[in-house]
C-alpha cells in the first residue's frame, strides 16, 4: 500500500436516465385515506398506466404484497401511532412505496416518514391536484427504478464491535469473487463513512468516493458504478469510503435506496462493510440484503456483542435475512479461555464458519494491498474464506465452480 495515498477526487460521470416505458402500478388507497368518496376515477383518467383500489384495512400487512404503492393515512397527534407508522415505512423498504396522508401535520413526523423511507408525505385534506402532482412525481421514480433494476445480490457485513475484522474479510472475499469469470462483476463498498478503510486495504485509487457518487445529487441510480468506481486488480469494484469526516447522517434511507438500486443494477455481488451504529439507513440496506454475514471475535464481550446484534435484527423485524455467523481470527487452542462451543451455546447458534488467525498473513496482504494467495497459497485462512465466498455466491454459481483456480 502506498504511504502517500492521496488520489484527486474528480465528480462522478453521469449518464443520461434511461428511457421511461409505460408500465403498470398498483396502488392501494388504504382505509377510506382519501374520504368517503375518493376520486378514483380521475386518477385512473389520469394515469391510465396504473389502476387504484381501495383497501378496507388502514394497513394492509399481508396484502401489501400486490401492490407497488400503499396510500396511507397518519395521524399525526397520536403518537404511538405515530411510532407504528415509523417501523411500518421502514419495513416496506424494497417491497412497496409508501406515501402518507397526514392530519395535524408537523415538519417532526413528516421529516420522521421520510426519513423512514415514505416517498412522500402529504398533509390532510389531499386535494386533487396536490395528489395528481405527488402521484406522477412517484410514478416516473418507480418507472426510473424498474427500467434500472437488475438483481445483483447485496451482502452486508456486520460486525460484533470493531476490530472483529469484518473489513479484511470482506476486502479477501471480493477479490476472491473478483477471480470468478462466471460472477457478472463484484463491488465492495465501504459504507463505514468514517471509519472505512476498504479502499486502503486493497490499495485502490481513491479518485471516486462515495463523496463524489453522492454528489450526483438525485440521481445517485444514474451513476455508471460498473465504470467509474476504481478496480482492484482481481476486477473487484471499490467504492471507497469518503476521505474527509462525513456525519453518518449524510445517508438516509431514500439515498440508500438509490444506492441499492445502482449496486444491484451494475453488480452480481455487491458485498456492503456497514459501520457498527445502527441507523434508519443501516436498517433500510439491511432490509434489501439477500444475506447478511455477523463477523464476530472468540471473547466473552464479543459473544455479548453477537446477542445484541442478534436481538436488534429480531427486534428490527430482520430476523428472516439469511444470516452467515462468522467467527474470525480463531487462535490455536485455549488461548481465548473460552471455547466455540460455550460461545456458541450463549449465543444460541452454532457458527457457520470458523476462520483461522493468522496475523502475519492477513498483515501483509493488507499492506501490499493483495489476496492472500498471492503471498502464500493454500493458507488455511485462504481456504475458509474461500468457504465463505461459497456460502455467499451460493445462489449464483455452483460451490465447485467457485472453488476452482483458487
Ligand atoms: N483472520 C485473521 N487473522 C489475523 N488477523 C486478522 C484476521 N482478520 C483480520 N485481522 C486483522 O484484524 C485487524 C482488524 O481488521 P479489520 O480492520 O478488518 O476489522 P474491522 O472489524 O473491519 O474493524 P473496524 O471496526 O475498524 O471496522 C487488522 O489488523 C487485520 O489484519
Ligand atoms: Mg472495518
Amino acid at each position: 500500500m502506498s504511504l502517500l495515498h492521496f488520489g484527486r477526487s474528480h465528480p462522478a460521470a453521469q449518464i443520461a436516465p434511461p428511457p421511461s416505458r409505460p408500465c403498470v402500478w398498483r396502488v392501494g388507497l388504504c382505509g377510506g385515506v382519501l374520504g368517503a368518496a375518493p376520486p378514483t376515477a380521475m386518477l385512473s383518467a389520469m394515469f391510465p398506466a396504473a389502476t387504484f383500489r381501495d383497501v378496507e384495512s388502514a394497513w394492509p400487512e399481508r396484502g401489501a404484497q400486490g401492490f407497488d404503492l400503499l396510500i396511507v393515512g397518519l395521524n399525526g397527534a397520536d403518537p404511538s401511532e405515530v411510532e407504528r407508522a415509523a417501523a411500518r415505512v421502514a419495513a416496506s423498504a424494497g417491497r412497496v412505496e409508501i406515501l402518507v396522508v397526514l392530519s395535524g401535520a408537523d415538519i417532526e413526523t413528516t421529516r420522521r416518514m421520510i426519513h423512514q423511507g415514505a416517498v412522500d408525505v402529504l398533509p390532510a385534506p389531499v386535494t386533487d391536484t396536490t395528489l395528481t402532482i405527488a402521484l406522477e412525481r412517484i410514478f416516473c421514480r418507480l418507472d426510473t427504478g424498474r427500467a434500472q433494476r437488475r438483481n445483483g445480490e447485496l451482502v452486508s457485513i456486520l460486525k460484533a464491535g470493531g476490530g472483529v475484522g469484518a473489513t479484511a474479510l470482506a476486502t479477501q472475499a471480493a477479490v476472491m469473487l473478483a477471480g470468478n469469470p462466471a460472477l457478472n462483476g463484484v463491488c465492495l463498498a465501504d459504507l463505514d463513512l468514517q471509519m472505512g478503510m476498504a479502499g486502503l486495504y486493497l490499495d485502490v485509487a481513491d479518485t471516486v468516493t462515495l463523496t463524489q457518487v453522492l454528489a450526483a445529487g438525485g440521481a445517485v441510480e444514474d451513476v455508471p458504478l460498473a465504470s467509474s468506481l476504481p478496480a482492484h486488480n482481481s476486477g473487484a469494484r471499490v467504492l471507497v469510503a469518503p476521505h474527509e469526516f462525513m456525519p453518518v447522517e449524510t445517508l438516509n434511507p431514500a439515498l440508500v435506496d438509490s444506492l441499492v438500486a445502482a449496486l444491484r443494477r451494475d453488480f452480481e455481488i455487491s458485498l456492503v462493510d456497514l459501520p457498527t451504529v445502527w441507523t434508519a439507513w443501516t436498517n433500510r440496506l439491511l432490509r434489501q440484503s439477500q444475506r447478511i454475514v455477523l463477523v464476530t471475535r472468540l471473547s466473552v464481550p464479543h459473544v455479548h456483542l453477537v446477542r445484541r446484534q442478534l436481538h436488534m435484527l429480531e427486534a428490527q423485524h430482520l430476523g428472516d435475512i439469511p444470516l452467515t455467523l462468522v467467527c474470525n481470527q480463531m487462535e490455536a487452542d485455549g488461548v481465548s479461555g473460552i471455547s466455540l462451543k460455550a460461545a456458541e451455546q450463549a449465543i444460541g447458534r452454532a457458527f457457520d464458519l470458523v476462520i483461522p488467525e493468522d496475523h502475519r498473513l492477513m498483515h501483509q496482504a493488507i499492506n501490499q494491498g493483495v489476496a492472500l494467495s498471492a503471498l502464500r497459497r493454500g493458507s488455511k485462512i485462504e481456504a475458509a474464506i474461500a468457504r465463505l465466498v461459497d456460502l455467499v455466491a451460493a445462489s449464483h454459481v455452483a460451490p465447485a465452480a467457485l472453488s476452482i483456480g483458487r
